[in-house]
């Protein structure tokens, strides 16, 4: 058997860990399988208490690293033993942990993810990268968004520039030009589910608006949203990053004052705002020809709608070229293990503003 890569994406949603088993033999990447794992109460519960940093003391943040390498490790085994794959058959995972603090900003800059690489290497006898933003950030980059290259790998085509949009909590776009020679563009253009997600846990109890039902049950609340619109980051040029730590519910509730509002125009008005920071970030752009969705929100099909109004070009998932929208990001992780074990730089200057190209992450070996 060829050697395959492994992949594991846990992003903002705090959703769960996505794990993807790559071959990279041939031209374009195979995904021999795929596997969601939500992360079980206990542990959600932690994880998004050491993000809202609520008094987390430093023996809760050890624990929570060894726990969530422990479940990284066991979800790892489980995606590897439904499909009769042994340890002899991976050349490495790339694990991307979990991001308590991204501070690509703050003097000096610095960005965290937890998940114990030790122990995925320890509980599989594989060898683990992780830790891949640390170094783009070590090299003056914001260390973030770390997919373009991969983006570039896979969708880069000779007939049309393109961007490819990755909405998880985090929006992010790609910018790939038909020219091998034209640089690549990326950043993060704002909220992707975070806001509205935040919205329904606190207000709706649940973990997310399914399909955008909801949203699409309200009315959106111009007011709010040219407030919100308002935020310094949507003008900020690039390269930029950012992350729940400056998206979350605080910042909404000052957006919202005191005003009394219906829930339901709240979270339409949110999931405005989402398409509305992402149209704006590619109507920037010149000469666009397509642009190809992946992540999470692709299956909020009222967010998916609006984007389709408010962008020029045409709107798809990247199903159609070739990869299901939730495992693009699983499988990047894969294939930039891939590139630290080749000695390969992973990150892009033009797309993170490092000052060079270098092998992110560290190796863990089995
Ligand atoms: N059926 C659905 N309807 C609406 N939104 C969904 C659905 N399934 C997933 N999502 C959204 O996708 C998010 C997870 O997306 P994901 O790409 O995993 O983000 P991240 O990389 O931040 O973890 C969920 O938190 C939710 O907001
Ligand atoms: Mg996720």
């Amino acid at each position: 058997m060829k050697k395959l890569y492994i992949g594991l994406m846990s992003g903002t949603s705090l959703d769960g860990v996505d794990i993807a088993i790559v071959e990279f033999s041939s031209k374009k990447p195979v995904l021999i399988s795929s596997l969601y794992q939500p992360y079980p109460i206990e542990l959600l519960t932690d994880l998004k208490k050491a993000c809202q940093q609520a008094r987390f003391s430093f023996e809760a943040l050890g624990k929570l690293d060894a726990r969530l390498g422990d479940f990284y490790g066991q979800c790892i085994q489980e995606s590897m033993h439904s499909q009769h794959i042994k340890p002899k058959d991976i050349a490495a995972i790339g694990s991307h942990g979990q991001t308590i603090h991204h501070s690509p900003d703050s003097f000096p800059p610095f960005t965290l993810q937890i998940g114990d690489a030790h122990r995925i290497a320890d509980k599989t006898g594989i060898p683990v990268i992780a830790d891949f933003r640390r170094r783009d950030i070590a090299a003056g980059g914001q260390g973030a968004p770390l997919v373009p290259a991969f983006h570039q790998f896979v969708f880069q085509s000779s007939s049309d520039n393109t961007v490819i949009l990755n909405i998880g909590g985090i929006s992010n776009i790609s910018v790939l030009h038909k020219a091998p020679s034209e640089t690549v563009i990326g950043f993060d253009c704002g909220p992707g589910n975070t806001l509205m997600d935040q919205w329904c846990q606190q207000h709706f109890d649940k973990p997310y608006d399914s399909y955008g039902q909801l949203a699409e049950e309200g009315t959106i609340d111009a007011q709010l949203l040219n407030s919100m619109l308002g935020d310094p980051y949507f003008k900020q040029k690039y390269p930029k990053s950012t992350g729940p730590e400056r998206f979350n519910l605080k910042w909404l509730e000052a957006q919202l004052g005191r005003d009394q509002r219906c829930k339901r125009d709240v979270l339409s008005t949110l999931c405005e705002l989402t398409a509305q920071c992402i149209s704006q970030s590619i109507r920037q752009l010149s000469n666009i020809d397509k642009v190809l969705v992946c992540g999470g929100g692709t299956h909020n099909k009222y967010l998916m709608g609006r984007l389709n109004n408010l962008i020029d070009q045409p709107v798809e998932t990247t199903e159609k070229y070739g990869i299901h929208p939730d495992w693009v990001e699983a499988m990047a992780f894969a294939w930039l293990a891939k590139q630290t074990m080749e000695g390969k730089p992973g990150n892009m200057p033009s797309v993170t503003g490092a000052k060079k190209a270098v092998i992110l992450g560290s190796i863990y070996p089995a």
